[in-house]
């Protein structure tokens, strides 16, 4: 046994309820869910969980009550409750950049205190919310007029990473919601192409940019920013028409200001704020023109429902725990290198694309809290796509591969368009997916069931393959702002697990260093050429040596 320094953690794989669990798991690598169903008839009711507007059935798992109970010990003995409790009070524990994660003040009614650093933030965080309204109801009854006198029609948002994808999949999720006369455009990669097709078919007297970066330095926002400014000068002429067609989210109002926008036209959000956790700030301007602040509200609401939840509940009847820790048992125990999220309502088709963010971003680490080297898996690879379109694209895989993919259904009772009998459909296929993948087909089965002689092999499905499913009455604001939160807390009971810092994202910035000097170098003279390797040079000169115009 290592002798750990007082107040140092003790690696997680000396931990009492790892041992356990790692002893457990030798046995439960055989267990067959067909088994554990037999065995409980009540396994597919009991092992469910309703919170903040979920239905979570976690019976589909390959756990047993034992199996719980010894993840539940590892959370104690990670001292996950005084975790989450750090959290909502707002300490540091974004250690490397010495600030709070306190993204669930961006959601707290008011009268609610929320300290940073001693001072209550929820005045300021309803202050911006405020404002965002007011310019929000300008622009959606035209009394905001662009330089021409136009009604804004058109919103473009330019931003990445955190500043693009909660705004996007907010608003393709919540379209039913969203005003139908005003479109929505969402630019980010820095390839001219997003930007010009994007900006193609626009009258710039119609259009408003939101310039959306919390450091108002990232080179791609920047670069298409500079790009739409020139867009709108050229056709509309100087100042004036920034100050009516472009707007600023940031934390750094001076850069905003720098860019031309008056600090009237820039809405602030806070360094204890990530990126990948502030769709729900004023990152979500686009989603409060879209769908206006009654039901930017309501989204709010649903966040902070699960906020509660997960602040409050017991770790046995928490939901983000509960799913925090199955993920830990596939990554750690069952090695499963990635994670499936599969939710089956068009609206939620980008919903996979933010949780990668939330989910890789957060937790692709290697190293502690403390900095030191870790030994065991963090965070799977996060993929997925919408239903039932992944059915006819890798479900092959994850019925007969040879990897382990734990999944994650997720539905609606209800469709927002109902077409017939489309919606039973859609949910017959979810349903039906989660069963072959739990239980799959043996070949006596298929036999049985008359298959052509020889054919048996083929159409074996070996079963045992894990999923959750989530379930809500319908798609509202709300509902989606429970959803969301349900993952940023489980993406944060997995980092306290592994012990890691969910919200500090280093590794992102070699690449950037790189790409300054890649591109001081794209446009040197050979004789100067330094700095990189052999395959690097290779690959500028080559491109250098393309008839490029
Ligand atoms: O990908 C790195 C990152 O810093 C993300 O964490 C962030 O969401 C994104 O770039 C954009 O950053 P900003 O909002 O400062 O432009």
């Amino acid at each position: 046994m290592t002798k750990h320094v007082a107040g140092k953690r003790p690696p997680l794989t000396e931990r009492r309820a790892w041992k356990a669990l790692a002893t457990h798991h030798q046995h439960m690598r055989d267990v067959q869910l067909r088994q554990l169903f037999d065995a409980d008839q009540k396994r597919g009711a009991r092992l469910t969980l309703e919170a903040a507007g979920w239905y979570l059935d976690y019976s589909k798992n390959r756990v047993t009550d034992e199996t719980l109970q010894l993840l539940l010990a590892l959370a104690e003995e990670c001292e996950l409750p005084e975790r989450i409790a750090a959290m909502f009070r707002g300490d540091k524990i974004n250690v490397s950049e010495q600030r709070a994660a306190l993204h669930v003040a961006l959601r707290a009614p008011r009268g609610v205190r929320m300290r940073v650093d001693g001072v209550d933030i929820v005045p300021q965080v309803q202050a911006t919310l405020e404002r965002m309204a007011v310019f929000s109801e300008q622009v959606r009854s035209d009394v905001w007029r662009g330089a021409n006198g136009k009604p804004i029609r058109t919103v473009v948002n330019i931003g990445l990473g955190g500043s693009d994808l909660g705004p996007l999949m907010a608003y393709e999720a919540l379209r039913h919601y969203s005003r139908r006369d005003l479109n929505f455009r969402f630019v980010s990669n820095v390839d001219g192409t997003a930007l010009t097709e994007n900006l193609r078919d626009l009258d710039p007297g119609t259009t408003l940019f939101i310039v959306s970066s919390k450091t108002f330095t990232t080179l791609e926002t920047m670069a298409n920013a500079d790009s739409a400014r020139a867009w709108c000068q050229n056709a509309l002429g100087g100042a004036a028409a920034i100050q009516r067609h472009f707007v600023a989210v940031s934390a750094n109002s001076a850069a905003a200001e720098k860019f031309g926008i008056p600090a009237k036209n820039v809405f602030g959000f806070w360094d204890w704020v990530g990126g990948r956790y502030s769709m729900d700030s004023a990152i979500g301007l686009s989603s409060m023109l879209a769908i206006g602040p009654e039901n930017f509200r309501a989204l709010l609401a649903g966040f902070h429902a699960m906020d509660e939840h997960f602040r409050t509940a017991p770790t046995a009847r928490n939901m983000p725990v509960l799913m925090g820790l199955l993920a830990i048992w596939y990554a750690n125990f069952f090695k499963a290198q990635t994670a499936a999220i599969l939710p089956y309502d068009e609206y939620l088709k980008y919903f996979p694309a933010y949780l990668q963010q939330l989910g890789m971003e957060s937790n692709g680490k290697s190293v502690r809290l403390d900095g030191g080297p870790l030994t065991w898996a963090t965070s799977p690879v996060i993929w997925g796509e919408r239903g039932t379109n992944g059915q006819h694209s890798f479900y092959q895989l994850l019925h007969q591969g040879t990897q382990l993919v734990p999944c994650d259904f997720i539905g609606f009772g209800n469709s927002l368009n109902p077409l017939g009998n489309q919606h039973d459909l859609l949910m017959a296929n979810m349903f039906a997916q989660s069963a072959a993948l739990a239980f799959g087909r043996t070949a006596e089965e298929i036999n049985t069931a008359g298959s052509p002689a020889g054919l048996a092999p083929y159409r074996i499905c070996p079963g045992n393959r894990p999923s959750n499913t989530l379930l809500a009455e319908r798609l509202t604001p709300e509902t989606l702002g429970q959803l969301v939160a349900l993952y940023e807390h489980s993406t944060f009971v997995q980092s306290v697990i592994w012990d890691i810092n969910a919200f500090d994202q280093w590794g992102v910035e070699l690449g950037k260093t790189l790409a300054q000097h890649a591109i001081a170098q794209l446009n040197a003279p050979p004789e100067s050429a330094h700095g990189f390797d052999s395959s690097t040079w290779a690959l500028i000169r080559r491109y250098q040596n393309f008839n490029r115009h």
